[in-house]
């Protein structure tokens, strides 16, 4: 009998789970009798009881154990175990450990194909503690405010495209116009403006190549990992002749982030290589564009749901134009504090990262909000959720409202949650909002990322009236950066918002 491709890669995970579970049924266990180990998920099925869970859905499964044995839980999972530390009472050892002791480089490997090699997960700490260097220094303040003006005008020429009214789904605008943005600030004026559809076709393989399977097996020899490995090599060859290009022009430098990158050095003079560029503009790209666009969906999604936060939001655009007329700009767009929040509501409860990941290298102590003290041996994958730890009770008051009722949902969209006298992510300490992650690995394209979706939404709300008419959007949580399922349908008329 002939086997399909996907018979056969199920027939290599089948394999390597029973080696593992061989593995494990023979070596002994170490002893941990003097320690106080967190409780962990008891199933009916052993050894790999937490793994079916898991598999069935995390979020469900940290609600269940949340409920049933409280903030620091381990679930085993054949051969490793998972420790997950919900809220933030538990999860600054987490956020702010040093690498030596939490580390990035195991959880995130599955990322080295798609990066390339040489850059971020590939290379030692020290080496990607200088390529994040790269970053700070790509996306410093001085950089955005040049990023800011190539986000307005791709904003305004893609809405110009818009008819007089019209019927449009918002996700499928959002991501395109998204990835206009990304080419320009990003990859550079050659890409945005020569090679725009080749990249985006590539990056769309590259995409495809990061499967649910390719956590496990990131080079199972399937057609979607030989498509990204193609797209990866046919990306570096772009690259690498653009930046020869550049280089070779004599023109004043360009204002973008592949620019950035050439010009990187580390700390002993070396300049970075095409290869390493190449690779870093990838992991930008990855980090940056599904995050921003689905977030910018979700914010137009709630704003259309509860009028008064988008009546709110245009109040303010109407205020900020009476002090600074049609002008936008990166001081500009940092006044606009509703649309923020409105923004980091949508965030708060649609964080696309839904989990994040460390492996422990050295035992530690952890007490809960309870008193309870545990010791968490190392070795143990760490974990926590921004999607479960964003909506605890004791942090936001009415975090989780599922009614339908337009009332209870109004009651959990509160981006005034965030105002000042409230402000519900402070009261209890760092770590309580972590959509961004935090600490030592807090993202550092979070300003990038809200005057990219502000910029977006101060030209909507000034220019248009909106309807939302298809049903409230739910999550895909199919997808490795969760985002939206279907179609986000809002039926649009142009109305330029005037001052008296
Ligand atoms: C709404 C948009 C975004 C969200 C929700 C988001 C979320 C996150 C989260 C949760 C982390 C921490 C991961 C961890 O702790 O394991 C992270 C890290 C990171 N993000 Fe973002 N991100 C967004 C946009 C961006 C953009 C636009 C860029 C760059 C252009 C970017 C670049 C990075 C980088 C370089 C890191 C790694 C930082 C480190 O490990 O030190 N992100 N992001």
């Amino acid at each position: 009998m002939d086997l399909t491709e996907n018979q056969n890669y199920l027939l290599i995970i089948f394999a390597s789970l029973i080696a593992i579970l061989f593995v494990k049924l023979l070596l002994p266990s170490k002893s941990n009798k003097n320690k106080r180990l967190p409780p962990s998920i008891k199933s009916s099925i052993p050894i790999i009881g937490g793994l079916v869970k898991f598999m069935k859905g995390p979020i469900p499964m940290i609600r269940e154990q949340y409920a049933k044995l409280g903030s620091v839980f381990t679930v085993n999972m054949i051969n490793r175990k998972i420790t997950f530390f919900v809220g933030p009472e538990v999860s600054g050892h987490f956020f702010k450990a040093p690498e030596s002791d939490m580390s990035q480089q195991e959880v995130y490997q599955f990322n080295v194909p798609t990066f390339g090699p040489g850059v971020v997960f590939d290379v030692d700490y020290s080496i990607r503690q200088e390529q994040f260097r790269f970053f700070t220094e790509a996306l410093r303040v001085t950089k955005l405010k040049s990023y800011v003006d190539q986000m307005v005008s791709e904003a305004e020429e893609y809405f110009s495209k818009w008819g007089e009214s019209g019927t449009v789904d918002l996700k499928y605008e959002l991501e395109h116009l998204i990835i206009l943005t990304a080419s320009r600030c990003l990859l550079g004026r050659e890409v945005r403006e020569k090679l725009f559809d080749d990249v985006s076709a590539l990056f769309h393989d590259l995409d495809n190549g990061m499967q649910p399977v390719s956590v496990l097996f990131p080079y199972l020899p399937i057609p979607a990992h030989r498509k990204r490995d193609r797209a990866r090599a046919r990306l570096a060859e772009i690259f690498a002749s653009i930046i020869q290009s550049r280089k070779a022009s004599g023109q004043p430098p360009e204002q973008d982030m592949l620019q950035s990158f050439i010009d990187s050095r580390y700390k002993d003079g070396r300049p970075t290589t095409e290869a390493e560029v190449t690779g870093l503009l990838i992991a930008a790209l990855f980090a940056g564009q599904h995050t921003s666009s689905i977030t910018s969906t979700w914010t137009g999604a709630y704003m259309l749901r509860h009028k008064n936060f988008f009546t709110a939001a245009v109040e303010e655009q109407k205020d900020i134009l009476k002090r600074h007329g049609e002008k936008i700009d990166h001081d500009i767009l940092a006044e606009m504090d509703v649309l923020y929040r409105c923004i980091k509501e949508a965030l708060r409860m649609h964080p696309p990262l839904i989990m994040l990941l460390r492996q422990s290298h050295s035992d530690f102590t952890v007490t809960t909000k309870e008193g309870k003290v545990y010791d968490i041996p190392k070795g143990h994958i760490v974990a926590t959720s921004p999607a479960f730890a964003n909506r605890l009770p004791h942090i936001y008051k009415d975090p989780d409202r599922p009614s339908k009722s337009p009332h209870s949902l109004n009651r959990s969209y509160d981006p005034d949650r965030y105002a000042p006298g409230r402000e519900e992510d402070k009261a209890a300490g760092q770590f309580s909002y972590i959509s961004f992650g935090g600490g030592r690995h807090g993202c550092l394209g979070e300003p990038f990322a809200y005057l990219q979706i502000k910029a977006i939404w101060s030209h909507l709300l000034r220019n248009f009236e909106f309807e939302l008419i298809s049903p409230f959007p739910e999550n895909n949580w199919n997808a490795m950066v969760v985002g939206i399922k279907g179609e986000v349908m809002v039926r649009y008329r142009r109305r330029k918002l005037t001052v008296d």
